[in-house]
């Protein structure tokens, strides 16, 4: 099987800095640490309203990062231009809506299929990776094939909510993944009890995690809790 890969999203290192206004905790730093620790890239989502990663961490994380950096945004104008120009390893597209607690769903890559083309292809041009975050579902999926991007990224949020024929349904979409060859990711809502089984679906080959690994970095240090997620991915591996 090939290698899985984890990918820390250090938002809500951000989150807890801004609650102070200050410049601890530092998301940078975090991130350094996680990759010291076994990460292999970072995930940072710049919202709209910037209400944890802000446009300085992006730049200050493209200029100091030797890791890839993967971007997480919203396919507008705004967004596409700010990737365009800090040029990250990838851009995951994901939908965004201002009242959200966080991304609630996939992007109906479907239903926006011909606005999604434009920014799909200038991110794609100007050499970045492109991934959509779907539901697990094929015709996302193949929607997604159809425009061109790198990956798919499948919302196991359903699945981490414990929602029946969950881990079915990604195991399927990731199968069709293959067939379309198109890398396939999968992330949201994921902890130390429910990563193995995606972690052993075969065709994923990374996993973007984020609220869990920060929130557990409180009781057990970030470097261990990288550790511990890494451990769990190899071990569903086999
Ligand atoms: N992948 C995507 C596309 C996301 O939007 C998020 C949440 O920011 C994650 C992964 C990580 O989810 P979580 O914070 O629940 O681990």
């Amino acid at each position: 099987m090939s290698p899985i890969r984890l990918g820390l999203n250090v938002d809500h290192v951000a989150t807890l800095r801004n609650a102070r206004g200050g410049v601890h905790p530092d998301p940078l730093a975090a991130a350094e640490l996680a990759l010291a620790a076994g990460a292999d890239s970072i995930t940072i989502h710049l919202r709209e309203d910037r209400r944890h990663i802000r446009d300085t961490d992006l730049a200050r994380m493209r200029e100091r990062l030797a890791a890839p950096l993967n971007l997480e945004m919203a396919a507008t104008e705004e967004m596409v231009a700010i990737a365009c120009a800090s040029r990250p390893h990838a851009c995951c597209l994901v939908p965004e809506h201002r009242t959200e607690l966080t991304t609630e769903g996939g992007l109906d890559a479907l239903g926006q299929e011909v606005s999604l083309r434009g920014p799909v292809a200038r991110l794609t041009e100007a050499g970045i990776a492109v991934s959509l975050f779907v539901d697990p579902d094929p015709p996302q999926v193949l929607a997604a094939a159809r425009l061109g991007a790198a990956a798919v990224e499948l919302h196991t949020g359903q699945y981490a909510g414990g929602g029946e024929g969950e881990l079915d349904r990604l195991a399927k979409a990731a199968r069709l993944t293959a067939e379309l060859r198109i890398a396939c990711h999968a992330g949201h809502g994921l902890t130390f009890a429910n990563v193995g089984p995606v972690a052993a679906i075969p065709e994923v080959v990374e996993l973007n995690i984020g609220h869990f690994l920060i929130g557990q970095a409180i009781f057990d240090g970030l470097g261990p809790v990288i550790a511990k997620m890494r451990r769990l991915m190899e071990q569903a591996r086999g």
